[in-house]
């Protein structure tokens, strides 16, 4: 693994990281995922992308059935790494199968520690949001992520079947 001190961060998302988190966005294309672009497109303005980032925050402008999100994106130097969204609290969807925290790393950038740091990193802001046992979740066959919320403290509390796929459900104690 790299070593991750130092220089890598979670940033609010802004101008600076534009250019590196489109070419992310391609590499998510290119593996078949639809990466989240909030409805917009990679050459739609960048400056509305941002805001609806910000109102999620706020709770603006928020359809029915989502909560307030903190967005953060891991960050070196200009280079956008990956993205956490950090939800300020959970529903009955979230409660039964999406969780407190959801993450992705940029196809080239993974395997590297990214994820296991990324997560650690945003179990500190969920921690000033008040959120003192997060839930986490992932596909039973998500290996990586499974691994990832094991190696920050997640412990099972069971699987749950998820339109007929298993997704486990982890709660981190965050004191
Ligand atoms: C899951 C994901 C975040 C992993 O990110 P990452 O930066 O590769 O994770 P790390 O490098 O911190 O790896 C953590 C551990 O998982 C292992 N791992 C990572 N990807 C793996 C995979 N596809 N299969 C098996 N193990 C994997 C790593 O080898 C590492 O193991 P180790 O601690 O024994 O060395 C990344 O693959 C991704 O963004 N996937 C798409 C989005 C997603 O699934 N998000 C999570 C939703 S719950």
């Amino acid at each position: 693994m790299k070593n991750l001190e130092n220089k890598i961060e979670l940033a609010k998302p802004s101008l600076e990281h534009r250019d590196s988190f489109f070419e992310a966005v391609r590499e998510f294309e290119a593996e078949g995922k639809s990466i989240y672009m909030h409805g917009e497109k990679p050459n739609d303005d960048f400056n509305k992308v941002l805001e609806k980032i910000r109102n999620y925050e706020k709770g603006i402008n928020l359809p029915a059935d989502r909560v307030p999100q903190t967005e953060l994106w891991l960050v070196e130097g200009n280079k956008f790494i990956g993205w956490v969204k950090i939800r300020h609290q959970l529903n009955e969807n979230l409660l039964l199968q999406g969780g407190h925290i959801g993450y992705a790393i940029r196809p080239s950038e993974r395997k590297k520690g990214y994820g296991t740091k990324i997560l650690e990193l945003a179990l500190s802001v969920a921690k000033s949001l008040g959120i003192e046992k997060a839930l986490l979740t992932c596909d039973d066959d998500n290996f990586g992520s499974g691994k990832i919320i094991e190696k920050n403290g997640g412990i099972l509390e069971n699987k749950v079947d998820n339109d007929g796929k298993l997704k486990r459900r982890y709660w981190i104690e965050n004191k």
